[in-house]
């Protein structure tokens, strides 16, 4: 029996795959045998990491989708379906961080946004990948959380919360299917470096790396093998449950 976590003849969908996590995590479940719809509203980076998954010998699509859009998340569900023959794993990485601020500088537009990205938007993503995996009865959600949800952030107020509210929602929406070979968990990662550190002032960044233990960043390569296991047949006995991937940082 292989003990690599085999994806063969499934089909994996990952949202903010056109970069960083994301696209670590693409790469890996097609080395594993997955075909993947690599959703993300960059359109160009979308399409130059299918081609890339393709050159690793798997079938690969693009969707250039707003995830904020309800419309265009159900179409991209369907569309998976239709032209991949199937869903079997949603993996959702896409995310933003929002303007570093205090609370009490940060306005209500800031607030919404960030939510809408990082909470409503991935809750509609799974709400809709819970239709063919509902029918069939089995598939795997990973839902990518943040350390910022568990201990919160200074000056990272939104990202913060709508990470916490990932934790919850998973947690939710897992028990709800834990009758099926649906398994729905979360993952919380410290600091990992990839682009969106760019958004990240270097005080932030330091004040995240003297957090950890480990003592430095952690890498995608680390997050998307913890995804796969998380991603396969053989996690079957965990669900709604936060795996923390933060060098030691977290305490519970
Ligand atoms: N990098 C870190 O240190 C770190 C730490 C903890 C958690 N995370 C989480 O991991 C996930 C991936 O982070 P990353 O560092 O790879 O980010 P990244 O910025 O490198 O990539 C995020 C991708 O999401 C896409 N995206 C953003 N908003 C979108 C929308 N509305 N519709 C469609 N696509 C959208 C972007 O185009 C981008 O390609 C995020 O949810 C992030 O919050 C990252």
């Amino acid at each position: 029996m292989s003990n690599h976590f085999d994806l063969s003849g499934r089909v994996a969908v990952i949202t903010g795959a056109a970069r960083g996590i994301g696209l670590a995590t693409a790469e890996r479940l097609a080395d594993a045998g997955a075909d993947i719809a690599i959703v993300d509203m960059d359109e160009p980076a979308a399409l130059a990491a299918a081609q890339s998954i393709e050159k690793r010998g798997k079938k690969a699509i693009a969707c250039a989708i707003d995830l904020t859009d309800e419309h265009a998340v159900i179409d991209m569900t369907d569309e998976v379906c239709a032209k991949l023959g199937g869903y079997d794993i949603l993996v959702c990485a896409a995310g933003i961080v929002g303007r570093n601020a205090f609370g009490w500088d940060t306005s209500v537009e800031e607030w919404r946004k960030v939510l809408d990205v990082n909470l409503t938007a991935l809750w509609l993503c799974n709400r809709e990948a819970l239709r063919p995996m509902r029918k069939q009865n089995r598939g795997r959600i990973v839902n990518i959380a943040s350390i910022a949800g568990k201990e919160g952030n200074p000056k990272l107020g939104p990202y913060s919360a709508s990470k916490a509210g990932v934790i919850g929602m998973t947690k939710s929406l897992a028990k709800e299917v834990a009758d099926t070979d649906i398994r729905i968990n979360s993952v919380a990662p410290a600091v990992i470096q990839t682009p969106m550190l760019d958004q990240v002032s270097q005080e932030t960044i330091d004040y995240m790396v003297s957090k950890i233990p480990v003592g430095r960043t952690g890498t995608t390569a680390e997050v998307a093998a913890l995804v796969h296991y998380l991603a396969s047949d053989e996690c079957g006995f965990s669900t709604g449950a936060c795996f923390d991937i933060s060098g030691g940082r977290a305490t519970y």
